[in-house]
């Protein structure tokens, strides 16, 4: 037996606990394949363990984790504990690992026995009759059942699964980014830098792990611009509070408006604050105690208990059916936005921030999706008293023809 250290990155949890089911998920480079193959190869140099790696697409051996794992081996400085062939990697311990494709694979999945832990490596392919498949078949006292994937679409079998077991207790759920990796290569890195210029909206799928959007359904492409700049002295500054309700944020913003231009020069956003939090989590964005605040009206025990206890100059913003459509046709109609590297939330919301897409026919619909908007409200309560209440105003022209 063998005990090998390796340096595993704290975003991927607790190793030493026994999961049902471990699933990692997120943008590209964020270390999944190194830190999953080192930490099999480290277990299987250990004890004997029976390691069945599957995909859902395996035409040969050369698809598989096979070539990951031996060379993962041979980094880890573990080949002398290692025998490996053509088709298999076993362990002077007994361990062994398998590969085996899922798709038109019954009568191969089923009939294997005896695995302590299997890994479903690019797991946003495998269909929902492979996962039916392979999870009643990993039966052995103990067993686990694996998964790393990027995520593709919010429907994919996977990341449903992974969404009904994230507060599961036999279940462990991270989410990995770039971030995560210490040792994201100086080449992701330039990709990545390279995307986040040239396609904003496609950045958020392919480095922040978020499911694919339809870019024609994101409402402020191509109008945000992402840059640092001053705040000149004299700016009127515009401030906006956006409540948490369970998993939501509350979000602080600060903006100013020059020559026809949105600029948003401060951001705080916290998940789970308490009510008693909420005058130092405000005190993150500067002259917030100075300027008034508009804040969302759905909660106005919140604004009397910043404004009467703790003196804030916050006050509720109006709302009226319609007031977001109207808002967001506001915001438009700056010649731009620019959000300043201090936002990277109100960031992430405007790339993200979509129409909702028709599933069966990918039509997108008039109809503004529910989510990645606490910032953006947060701006929209900002701006209250530039937001107009379209429906209320005669347009000029019908204005014109009744006075006629
Ligand atoms: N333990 C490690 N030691 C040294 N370098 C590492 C380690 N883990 C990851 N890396 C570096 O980070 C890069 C990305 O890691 P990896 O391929 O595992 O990411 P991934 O999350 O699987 O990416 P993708 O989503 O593209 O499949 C590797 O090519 C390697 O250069
Ligand atoms: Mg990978």
């Amino acid at each position: 037996m063998t005990r090998t250290l390796i340096e595993i990155p704290p975003a991927f949890g607790d190793f030493s606990q026994p999961k049902r089911y471990r699933i990692w998920y997120g943008g590209r480079g964020s270390s999944k394949s190194w830190t999953i193959a080192r930490v099999l190869v480290a277990l299987a140099a250990a004890r004997p363990i029976r390691v069945l790696c599957c995909r859902e697409f395996q035409n040969s051996i050369a698809d598989s984790a096979k070539k990951l794992l031996a060379d993962q081996i041979e980094s880890m400085g573990l080949s002398p504990w290692f025998t490996i062939t053509d088709t298999s990697i076993r362990s002077r311990v007994g361990s062994e690992f398998l590969f085996k494709g899922l798709a038109r694979n019954v009568q191969g999945i089923k009939s294997t026995e005896g695995i302590d832990i299997c890994w479903v490596e690019e797991a946003q392919t495998t269909s929902q009759m492979s996962l039916e498949l392979l999870i009643p078949t990993i039966r052995k006292a103990g067993s686990e059942l694996w998964f790393t994937y990027n995520p593709q679409n919010d429907d994919d079998p996977v990341h449903k699964l992974m969404h009904s077991l994230e507060s599961d207790a036999d279940a462990l759920v991270r989410k990995v980014n770039w971030q995560d990796n210490p040792w994201f290569p100086d080449e992701l890195n330039a990709e990545r830098l390279r995307l986040l210029k040239t396609d904003p909206e496609a950045y958020e799928h392919i480095w922040g792990g978020e499911c694919r959007t339809i870019s024609e359904a994101v409402i402020f492409r191509s109008r945000v611009v992402f840059e640092a700049f001053d705040t000149p002295d004299d700016a009127r500054l515009y401030f906006g509070a956006d409540w948490g309700f369970s998993q939501d944020p509350t979000a602080l913003v600060r903006c100013f408006i020059q020559d026809g231009a949105l600029y948003i020069d401060y951001e705080a956003f916290g998940r789970g604050v308490e009510l008693d939090e909420l005058p130092a989590m405000f005190d993150r964005v500067p002259q917030s105690r100075d300027w008034p605040i508009l804040a969302d009206c759905a909660r106005p025990e919140t604004i009397s208990y910043m404004a009467n206890r703790h003196r804030f100059r916050i006050s509720g913003a109006d709302k009226w059916p319609g007031s977001v459509e109207d808002g967001v046709e506001r915001l438009k109609a700056f010649t731009k936005i620019v959000v300043h590297p201090r936002c990277p939330n109100v960031a992430k919301e405007f790339r993200m921030y979509a129409y909702k897409v028709d599933k069966h026919t990918g039509d997108i619909l008039p109809k503004i999706e529910d989510k990645w908007n606490h910032g953006i409200d947060a701006l929209r309560y900002a701006l209250n008293g530039i937001i107009q209440n379209r429906r209320k105003m005669p347009s000029f022209a019908g204005y014109k023809s009744r006075t006629r």
